[in-house]
């Protein structure tokens, strides 16, 4: 089966470059199944179309949006204009029956069910829209520079991570814009960290353990607890190469993803 093609955008010039910065090491080099797009949203499409070898591909979007699932701001507002404008927006609220989506929750919307005409006739291979609500409102940033795990850190991974666990078999590509660097208020430095952790894991499906996979994460996320971390995993960690006293010591802000990550399998896998 062809690996999922992760397409990251962003019209901020600074995420593209820190997207490439934590994932150099891991998955970028020599992947044809990624790609780093600065620019527009439309700007996206638009090469998106143009390539014919992009023919007959599907792709999923990951809005980083809010609970009530308004598209007035930000990307999903890109989106909003792209896909119809205020009609799309009221077909697409009615797709999440108008209710309150917590953040960190995902619901998958299929807009090629979409029976505006306008949507039908751009809407190209995209197939779903991902809602992943990054807050509540707008109406106030998330990020609390006191508190850069909890309001930084773990709610780009936890949308990161929903929308990828999303995905479905009928799905070829991914888009995924800089997730809480709007109005969330996030440091991209801090959002594209968290972005490449979910995906370099994501992309290790199949050579690590998942339960593996759960410990990583959890170490990462600052939330440490001995007993999750499984004699077979600390096996699996001497086999893989990962030094267990990073992981167990792991500081977010100051040590590397490579520090807990099986580098060569990574570059091995590709
Ligand atoms: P959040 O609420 O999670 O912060 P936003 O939608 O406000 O989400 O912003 C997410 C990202 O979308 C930001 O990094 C911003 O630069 C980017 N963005 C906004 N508009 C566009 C656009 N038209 N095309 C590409 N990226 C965009
Ligand atoms: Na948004
Ligand atoms: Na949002």
């Amino acid at each position: 089966m062809k690996p999922l093609k992760i397409i990251l955008c962003d019209s901020n010039e600074t995420l593209p470059k820190l997207w490439k910065k934590y994932l150099t090491q891991g998955i970028l080099k020599n992947n044809t199944s990624l790609c780093i797009h600065h620019g527009r949203f439309d700007s996206l499409m638009a090469s998106i179309k143009g390539n014919e070898k992009n023919y007959g591909m599907s792709y999923a979007i990951v809005s980083p949006g809010n609970s009530l699932g308004y598209l007035g701001g930000g990307f999903d507002l890109a989106l909003r204009n792209y896909f119809g404008g205020v009609e799309f927006e009221s077909w697409f609220r009615e797709q999440l029956g108008y209710e309150y989506h917590t953040v960190g929750s995902a619901t998958v919307v299929d807009i090629s069910k979409c029976g505006l005409d306008v949507t039908q006739k751009c809407r190209g291979g995209m197939k779903y829209i991902i809602h992943c609500p990054t807050m509540i409102s707008p109406g106030k940033p998330i990020f609390d520079e006191k508190n850069p795990i909890e309001t930084g850190y773990q709610p780009v991974f936890n949308a990161m991570w929903n929308g990828l666990m999303h995905v479905t078999k009928d799905i070829d590509g991914l888009i995924i814009p800089g997730l809480c660097t709007g109005y969330a208020g996030v440091p991209p430095i801090i959002s594209c960290k968290s972005t490449a952790f979910a995906l370099r894991l994501y992309r290790l499906e199949g050579l690590i353990s998942k339960e593996l996979r759960n410990v990583l994460i959890m170490y990462f996320l600052g939330h440490p607890y001995e007993p999750f971390f499984l004699e077979s995993c600390k096996e699996e960690c001497k086999r893989l190469g990962i030094s267990m006293d990073n992981i167990t010591s792991f500081d977010i802000q100051e040590n590397s993803l490579n520090d807990i990550l099986p580098v060569n399998l990574e570059i091995e896998g590709q």
